[in-house]
């Protein structure tokens, strides 16, 4: 089969497509024949070096990237339900390898596929889907909530959106950078959408919301974090899932204390909301949200395999709305 591998750390052209043996399902694992496969934002940080240190970062080179695939089932290992072969499933990877035209699941985490549910639909779900419904859990968004959403027409972004909404909040505020992002942004149902790469935006947000924010969802960390963390209202929730700008968000206990502010994080080990139960659910829900039409998954390009780089550039270059897909 063909799949991309990494041998050293650095630019997209880094990954290179090779052709490897097809791997052998163990007992509980399926094989899957690859539709499409996601590409995570975190990937591209691992692929570029920038989470050497952490527990993301691979045990080893060559690194097959890869978490997030669906496709038909082709094999199952030993004492497997041979009833699943033939069947439409998506899942997250055991240990990476979802680059590939055929790639492992653990039968426990596969989700069974409607025939309502697109494949590339489906995949775009996997980590994104989980972690906004996760997001809008912690954060307990209701109604009376003005919600602050950053790179709001990103893969997370676009979901929290729509959630925010479901769940009853009164205002959603939604910044990205670009006048075809914000376009999106209010198209997926955000009250108000600002450019936060313009100066003079936490201005906007505070007109905007007059109310002040009290609930903050911060995935880009860094300055663009910081600030949202700054247009809390007193008492407001601000949960940190993601430093797409290379930084979390530095915040002190102290001020948290003043301002009485809850600050959670979706991030670190794989306990409580982050558990696998927790995340078999989650992303259950959001495949039901899909299936049923209360929730519209956003794919915005898909690449051939083979253009592993590309994908991964246009992330980088910040091109992408929504998620961005690997085609076998
Ligand atoms: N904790 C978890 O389990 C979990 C799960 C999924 C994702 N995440 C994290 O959540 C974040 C969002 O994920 P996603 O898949 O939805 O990504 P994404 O939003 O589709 O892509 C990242 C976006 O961040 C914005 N951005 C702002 N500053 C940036 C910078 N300095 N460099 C690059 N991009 C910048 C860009 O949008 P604009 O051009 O509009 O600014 C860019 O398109 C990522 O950091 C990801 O790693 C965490």
């Amino acid at each position: 089969m063909r799949a991309i591998r990494l041998h050293q750390y650095g630019a997209p052209e880094e990954l290179r497509l090779e052709q490897l043996p097809d791997p052998v399902p163990g007992p509980g694992q399926l094989l899957v024949d690859v539709e499409a496969a996601g590409v995570q934002f975190v990937e591209t940080q691992i692929r570029a070096g920038r989470m050497a240190g952490t527990p993301l970062a691979p045990a080893a080179l060559p690194w097959a990237p890869g978490r997030e695939v669906g496709g038909r089932v082709v094999a199952v290992g030993s004492g497997g339900d041979a009833a699943l072969i033939g069947r439409r499933v998506a899942g997250q990877t055991p240990s990476d390898g979802g680059y590939a035209d055929r790639a492992l699941l653990a039968a426990a985490d596969a989700h069974l596929l409607p025939d309502s549910v697109e494949t590339g639909d489906a995949v775009s779900l996997l980590g994104t889907g989980r972690t906004a419904v996760a997001l809008v859990e912690t954060s307990a968004i209701g109604p009376g909530d003005t919600v602050l959403v950053e790179s709001a027409a990103g893969a997370v972004g676009a979901l929290l959106l729509q959630l925010a909404r479901t769940a009853g909040a009164a205002r959603i505020v939604g910044l990205a950078r670009g006048k075809a992002k914000l376009d999106l942004v209010r198209e997926l149902g955000a009250d108000a959408a600002i450019d936060y790469s313009l100066p003079g935006w936490t201005d906007q947000v505070r007109a905007a919301a007059p109310e002040g924010v009290t609930v903050a969802l911060d995935g880009v960390g860094g300055e663009i974090g910081r600030a949202a963390f700054d247009l809390l209202a007193d008492g407001g929730r601000f949960v940190a899932f993601g430093f797409s700008s290379g930084d979390i968000t530095r915040t002190a206990p102290e001020e948290v204390a003043d301002r009485q502010l809850t600050v959670s994080s979706y991030f670190g080990p794989p306990t409580g909301n982050r558990g696998p139960a927790a995340q078999r659910r989650q992303t259950a829900e959001a495949l039901a949200a899909v299936a049923e039409g209360r929730l519209r998954p956003l794919v915005g390009r898909r690449f051939p395999l083979a253009d592993a780089a590309a994908a991964h550039t246009a992330i980088e270059s910040r091109e992408t709305v929504g998620k961005t897909l690997l085609i076998p």
